[in-house]
């Protein structure tokens, strides 16, 4: 197998997985069969009973694991929800189950199998919910950006990633020095890495990237974008010499949905809401914002909120209705009068889920997302980094 010669990774691997039986399509994309007519005919009803049926049979083989973005019909039947890093955790701690049936997105269950022993079995109930920011950082245009600031740079350069990317990605990261976050430890882990290093490349959201360092009081001066579809990234020398933290050319497409002229008309209609978003949503945003956290930042900071309280939340839209529902004596709303929804974690729906779990009843696995060996040994590296640099609450960004 051909390697890279500085980072010892194998070469233009797109995601690092193995899948079955679904066909890959291109980098990061896969491709989901339809599914057997039947699923077609049910009711909700039906499915929902047959879910728990089949819940019931599998017993404690089974966990399911489900992302805050997931739509209300799917979230009901996960045994624990949480955000990225809370899920990384309770998969990190699920060695005796036989099977992970993960309801999010393709890099959550790539980490969920890299996490647990290989005798468990992650299932992505649709192979196509990957994540369109992950897609943003290829393995072969990363190691392009290292040889690069390599040559420009002659410092130290610590690679961070977060953890919305592919397993080859991690496993980069893990081999030189660097590590994963999420958006609930991101202030954390680009503290560690500044304790390491002159410099820190952070993908591939440029944006919790730009805010969190921004928050830890690096100017934006001291920050540039490497825009991995420029020859050099779009950066001359003297720009990569002068900056402190290099950002990956990525965004997220739902949070990128929110902008400052919402913020000033929420302001203007209402002076005492509170403007509570993710930092994934761009600087300007967050800037003009109350608060900036991860999705389970945002849970605790409404559910702690008083009785009363006026609240407009820029983040995908199944998270917020569920925040109203909970919620009834608060006033919450989204911050955009559109509905941001992620269209790929909407793709994990109630026939999906009740496919890969009658399927394993009939003893038969499919969705199974694997990361080979090499790639997994060198991409945990990068997660319990991650793992180890976490506190007891999740860190707000502002
Ligand atoms: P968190 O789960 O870390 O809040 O991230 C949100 C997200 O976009 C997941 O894809
Ligand atoms: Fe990816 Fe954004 Fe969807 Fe999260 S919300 S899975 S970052 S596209």
């Amino acid at each position: 197998m051909k390697v890279h010669p500085r980072t010892r990774l194998p070469l233009k691997q797109s995601t690092g997985a193995w899948v079955e039986p679904a066909t890959a399509i291109g980098t990061g994309m896969l491709f989901q069969p339809p599914l057997p007519p039947r699923y077609a005919a049910l009711s909700d009803t039906e499915m929902a009973a047959a879910i728990r049926e089949r819940k019931r049979a599998l017993g404690s083989r089974l966990v399911i694991l489900g992302h805050h973005y997931q739509q209300h019909d799917v979230i009901e039947f996960a045994d624990f929800t949480g955000d990225s890093l809370k899920l990384a955790q309770i998969g990190a701690r699920q060695q005796n189950a036989e099977f992970i049936v993960f309801c999010g997105v393709h890099f959550m269950a790539e980490s969920a199998d890299i996490l647990t022993d290989e005798r468990v079995a992650v299932i992505l109930p649709d192979l196509s919910a990957g994540c369109s920011m992950a897609d943003m950082a290829g393995i072969d245009e990363l190691e392009d950006a290292w040889d690069f600031l390599s040559d420009e740079c002659g410092e130290s350069v610590i690679p961070i990633t977060y953890v919305n990317s592919a397993a080859s990605i991690k496993a980069f990261c893990g081999v030189n020095d660097g590590a994963c976050c999420t958006s609930s430890n991101a202030r954390q882990i680009l503290e560690w890495a500044f304790q390491r290093g002159d410099k820190v490349i952070f993908l591939p959201d440029q944006h919790l990237g730009r805010n969190t360092a921004y928050a830890l009081g690096v100017p934006l001066e001291a920050m540039a974008v490497y825009d991995p579809k420029l020859p050099a990234g779009g950066l001359t020398p003297a720009k990569v010499r002068a900056a402190r933290v290099l950002l990956w050319q990525g965004h997220c497409s739902v949070h990128g949905l929110f902008t400052t002229a919402q913020c000033d008309e929420i302001r203007r209609l209402d002076p005492d809401i509170k403007i509570l978003v993710h930092p994934e949503c761009s600087w300007e945003v967050v800037q003009k914002a109350d608060l900036a956290g991860s999705t389970e930042f945002i849970i605790q900071t409404v559910r702690q909120a008083p009785a009363g309280s006026k609240w407009a939340v820029g983040t995908e839209i199944h998270l917020v209705d569920r925040l109203i529902r909970a919620h009834p004596d608060k006033s919450i709303r989204s911050l955009a009068g559109i509905q941001c929804l992620c269209t790929t974690m909407y793709r994990i729906d109630r026939k999906h889920l009740l496919w890969a779990l009658d399927e394993l009843v009939a003893g038969r696995l499919v969705n199974r997302i694997t990361v080979d060996a090499q790639t997994r040994r060198s991409a945990l590296v990068a997660l319990e980094r991650m793992l180890a640099n976490v506190s007891a609450q999740p860190v707000a960004v502002k």
